[in-house]
């Protein structure tokens, strides 16, 4: 099919099956064809101009080049052969080549990176810049791939995160696991710094809830502030002022009960539970919860006791924490 492009993208560790979930509903017609725990490649048409389509991925590449991997240095040096006949973008302010393999920045043999700088340099009419931000070309091999590739890092905006936010990533994929719908009432009544709330307005929404018990400890996203959809109330979450049945969708990241003393976590997870299922629609309700695999039993349990009985659990890693997404839908009758 004309102007079929591939692509590697890399994410959060531990997160393929969200990964994946989040790239079929950002692609509908992605076809993905290798992944491992960190990264995948897939083809798609049209193709993506910049990252921001896929806002789950740490780093999107457009796919220039490949050849099998050997020794990097020769591996290198066919890539740059096989570049002299790829296509490449416009390249305006320069451009960088550094090698990623096996999830870490390695030094290329100088003679064989500049082979490949060579051959980029011709084809875009541009040149090697070491600092600033220029187009990147990165070098990626993977442990469980046999190809080595040469990747365009395709741009995106800066991201900020708030100390003891989850990643925007993170979020893009926990929205994305509640597959989001135009006309949905979302909520998280752990809104925290708003990094949840704030990643559901990357789709057509209906309204958004954004609660917390304590608001003030980090300033939420100033977008959230600006759009007339988003609901921004002081609330506790074992007793939410919202009506039965309100809420289409609810994407959360409860305290994991590390940090913030909760004396009897059975029992919050319990009246938390109990009014998530109050507020849920009876049939378009959907509950996305990310919680600790140290309490990811006390949320089962709590979950089952409101009759949130349907769904699956995906472990997941959080910066090296065990964690386990927990979806669930109301029992239907
Ligand atoms: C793990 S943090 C959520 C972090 C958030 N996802 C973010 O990215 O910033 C848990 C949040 O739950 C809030 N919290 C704790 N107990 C609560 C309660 N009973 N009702 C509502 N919020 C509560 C805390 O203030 C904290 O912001």
């Amino acid at each position: 099919m004309a102007g079929r492009e591939t692509y590697l993208v890399q994410f959060v560790a531990g997160t393929r099956p969200l990964a994946e979930a989040s790239l079929l509903q950002a692609c509908p017609h992605a076809q993905i064809s290798w992944a491992d725990e960190s990264a995948l490649t897939f083809e798609v048409s049209p193709a993506l101009p910049t990252a921001e389509a896929l806002p789950f991925a740490n780093n999107v590449f457009r796919v220039v080049s490949r050849v099998r991997r050997t020794d990097l240095d020769a591996s290198v040096r066919r890539l740059a052969e096989h570049a002299r006949s790829a296509r490449f973008p416009p390249v305006r302010g320069g451009f960088r080549v550094m090698a990623h393999i096996d999830g870490a920045l390695v030094a290329m043999e100088p003679g064989a990176k500049s082979a490949l700088e060579t051959v980029i340099a011709r084809r875009t009419s541009s040149r090697v810049v070491s600092r600033g931000s220029v187009q990147e070309f990165w070098v990626i091999g993977r442990s469980g791939s046999t190809d080595l590739v040469l990747g365009e890092r395709l741009s995106r905006s800066k991201r900020s995160k708030s100390k003891g936010a989850l990643s925007a990533e993170l979020c893009a994929m926990l929205v994305a696991a509640s597959r989001p719908h135009p006309q949905d009432v979302f909520c998280d009544p752990f809104a925290g710094s708003g990094a949840l709330p704030a990643a559901r307005l990357a789709y057509p929404v209906k309204r958004i809830v954004c609660s917390d018990r304590d608001l003030d400890r980090s300033p939420l996203p100033r977008d959230l502030f600006r759009d007339a959809r988003v609901d921004i109330r002081v609330d506790d979450a074992r007793r939410l002022t919202l009506d039965d049945g309100s809420v289409d969708a609810i994407v959360t990241d409860p305290p994991w009960g590390e940090h913030e003393a909760i004396e009897d976590y059975d029992t919050f997870a319990r009246e938390v539970a109990t009014e998530l299922a109050r507020l849920l629609h009876p049939r378009r309700g959907r509950l996305v919860l990310l919680s600790s695999r140290r309490v990811e039993q006390a949320w089962q349990q709590a979950l089952a006791s409101a009759d949130m009985v349907e769904g699956q659990d995906l472990g997941v890693l959080i910066n090296g924490h065990p964690a386990t997404v927990i979806m669930r839908r109301r029992r239907r009758n």
